[in-house]
């Protein structure tokens, strides 16, 4: 391996075979790939014809490798007041006798299933027993409401479901099993199995296609490893795109384990045997990589937090976390350490744990503002790294690589491409832009490993969404710029995408939701800028003629509906009415235009708007509401 970062990214550009060929030797296989990179450009299969298993990787070579009773995971519940260390011997165990039972249940390779859980060890034992047995998981995140479950089961037709009976927020109980249950009502495909953790919080309902989780656990055999080639999928995680249907990212096994292991030591300084922390969840890219499988996969420990940054009691948790495991670098959204400033502004808490092993802070998941990273960094005095990557990339694409070479940190920029990133900013033709001009952010083709394979079940739409807006590259869906030293600097997003409380959520989704009440005419839906969350969304309705309800009834009644429909993460609180919206000539909604006014004292009104007027009644009604800048 190369020791500086500038020489180690030339290579994996210039000889990306070369490259991610040694990065390969590093994980073991069942049979080695002679084939490095896929012949088609446009698809990103890497290590075809070797043979290896995620599970393995995970508990079985540490095992041989003498390190069966290293730590693994370690589970922290505040909201259950449980604190427990697992082993990898005891993760073999469990894991290894979960994949048994999935097999009694008719479950094989290439057979899909869903997990809907909180965070508990139990979600992490059924992603790697499935792993184990060849099956693809699709992990949906407890915040999603039934519809958005059902939306997934019609797309990725699970075998089995394998939930919890609940969730603990902080201050109430999530019914996953009911949950479960009403979105199998509505789904068209019917699931053989529910396979239910019982926490023993709630009452729920069983059926026939109801198991125990304990039980057949208890009563099966340990499952061996079964070996898949290096483009097996390992699993569907579906994220927001641009329409209201959400888009299934196919990771594969062999380029996603080559990549997560390069990326702990190199991006994330972290070696076998120390320990590393991404506050996420399971149900996010962020916890399927670094919770879960690259932790693992490199032999370091990993926690799993059922709890939030703050009230789990309160402030003080991330920072009694780091001490009581040596922490070596954590990983969690810019929102979360807003939240923790917000209650703590002086740092109190930090003050009063021992921090002395913990080295770096990597934020990432929505842009990252100047005042937080400034903040942590005077509260840590260590290097605290903004770096930037996607659902579809599955590992980071721009990042200040600490376990290579550590540049200094530039406010408001995620640093340098990570090795095997050819990134550029191009214009609307294509070309590509020089320094400090703001453009959009695409990778030129191939990608490195563990990037997306193409989406569940739509080819086409994989090549239509990345492909075919820049032939040649990828394109990220971010706009952002490079400065003249070579620090990017990622915008924000292009398209209907929001990030809030580094949730990605899809405005075009809500506004579907939003159009279908009988009252409304016309409807938008845009992201605009939360102090607390990075971005909340703001509808926008204008009414029909000849409407009874009051709009207020009628806000409340879209508010409900967007969180039955997506669920609370979606964060919709906001409505307001208007009597029009700006409109271009050919009738477009000007959504940017929309953001801006609530957001910024200046903003430059499109050339092609047909209603101008319109801004000085959308400006009175944002005052009215106290919207955006007009909160004040
Ligand atoms: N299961 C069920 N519901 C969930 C949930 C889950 N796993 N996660 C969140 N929700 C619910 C919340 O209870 C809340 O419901 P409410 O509207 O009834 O209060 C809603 O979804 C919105 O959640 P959130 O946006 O997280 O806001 P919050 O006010 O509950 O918490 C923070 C604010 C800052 C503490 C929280 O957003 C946070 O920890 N953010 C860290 C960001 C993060 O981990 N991002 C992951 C990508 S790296
Ligand atoms: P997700 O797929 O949920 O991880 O969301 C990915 C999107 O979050 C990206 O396309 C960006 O818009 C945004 N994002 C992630 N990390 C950053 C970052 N460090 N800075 C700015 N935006 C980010």
């Amino acid at each position: 391996m190369q020791k500086s970062y500038t020489d180690a990214h030339r290579y994996s550009i210039e000889n990306p075979e070369g490259f991610w060929k040694e990065q390969a030797d590093e994980i073991h296989w069942f049979k080695k790939p002679s084939i490095i990179k896929g012949k088609d450009p446009l698809k990103n299969e890497w290590f075809v014809d070797g043979k290896l298993n995620l599970s393995y990787l995970c508990i079985d070579k540490h095992i041989e490798d003498g390190f069966g009773s290293q730590t693994a995971i370690v589970y922290d519940s505040p909201v259950t007041d449980t604190r427990r260390e697992i082993s990898y011997n005891e993760l073999h165990d469990e894991v290894s006798r979960l994949a048994g039972g999935l097999l009694s249940l008719g479950i094989k390779k290439g057979d899909t299933v869903i997990v809907y859980m909180p965070m508990i060890p139990q979600a992490v034992y059924a992603m790697l027993a499935c792993a184990r047995i060849g099956a693809i998981h699709s992990v949906v995140f407890g915040g999603f409401a039934p519809h958005e479950l059902a939306i997934r089961i019609n797309d990725c037709k699970p075998k089995a479901i394998i939930c919890a009976s609940n969730g603990i927020e902080i201050d109430k109980v999530i019914p996953y099993k009911e949950f479960v249950d009403k979105a199998i009502d509505v789904a068209e495909h019917k699931p053989s199995n529910v396979v239910i953790f019982d926490r023993g919080d709630v009452y729920y309902s069983r059926s026939d296609r109801d198991i125990d989780y304990r039980e057949l656990v208890e009563k099966s055999q340990a499952a061996e490893v079964v070996p898949v080639e290096g483009n097996h999928p390992s699993y569907i995680l579906y994220t927001s795109g641009t329409t209201g249907t959400p888009k299934g990212i196919i990771r594969d096994t062999g380029g996603y384990a080559t990549a997560l292991k390069f990326s702990m030591t190199n991006i994330y300084a972290v070696e076998p045997g120390e320990c590393f922390w991404a506050a996420s969840d399971v149900g996010w890219v962020v916890g399927h990589s670094y919770i879960v499988y690259a932790p693992l996969i490199n032999r370091s420990t990993t926690i799993v937090f059922e709890g939030k940054p703050i009230k789990t009691p309160d402030a003080s948790t991330f920072w009694r976390i780091i001490e009581e495991n040596k922490v070596k670098t954590m990983f969690t959204a810019p929102t979360a350490i807003r939240a923790i400033r917000k209650e703590d502004p002086k740092g109190e808490f930090i003050q009063k744990y021992d921090l002395s092993h913990f080295k770096y802070f990597f934020l990432a998941g929505e842009r990252c503002d100047a005042a937080t990273l400034h903040w942590l960094k005077a509260q840590l005095g260590i290097p605290v790294i903004d770096h930037w990557w996607q659902t579809e990339s599955g590992w980071p694409m721009l990042a200040n690589m600490a376990g290579l070479e550590l540049f200094d940190v530039k406010p408001g920029s995620a640093s340098f491409p990570v090795c095997g990133y050819d990134i550029q900013i191009l214009n609307a033709e294509g070309e590509a832009l020089g320094a400090n001009e703001e453009g959009y952010v695409a990778v030129k083709l191939p990608l490195p490993p563990g990037n997306l394979v193409s989406l569940w079940q739509n080819p086409t739409r994989y090549q239509k969404g990345y492909l075919e807006r820049f032939p040649g590259y990828y394109f990220s869906g971010d706009g952002g710029y490079k400065d003249e030293d070579g620090y990017f600097f990622i915008t924000g997003r292009v398209d209907d995408v929001i990030n809030v409380a580094g949730h990605r959520l899809s405005t075009a989704e809500m506004e579907e939701i939003v159009a279908k009440h009988p009252a409304i005419a016309e409807c938008a839906v845009v992201g605009i800028h939360s102090d607390l969350k990075g971005q909340e969304p703001l509808g926008l309705i204008v009414l029909q003629s000849n409407v009874t309800e009051s709009a207020e009834e009628i806000s409340k009644a879209i508010i409900n509906e967007v969180r039955k429909e997506i669920g609370p993460v979606a964060s919709f609180k906001k409505v307001v009415h208007v009597q029009r919206l700006p409109k271009t000539r050919s009738g477009k909604t000007l959504r940017k235009l929309l953001r801006q006014i609530a957001d910024s004292d200046q903003y430059n009104i499109p050339s092609t708007i047909d209603n101008i007027d319109v801004i000085g009644e959308i400006e009175m009604t944002f005052e009215e509401n106290k919207v955006g800048r007009f909160k004040s």
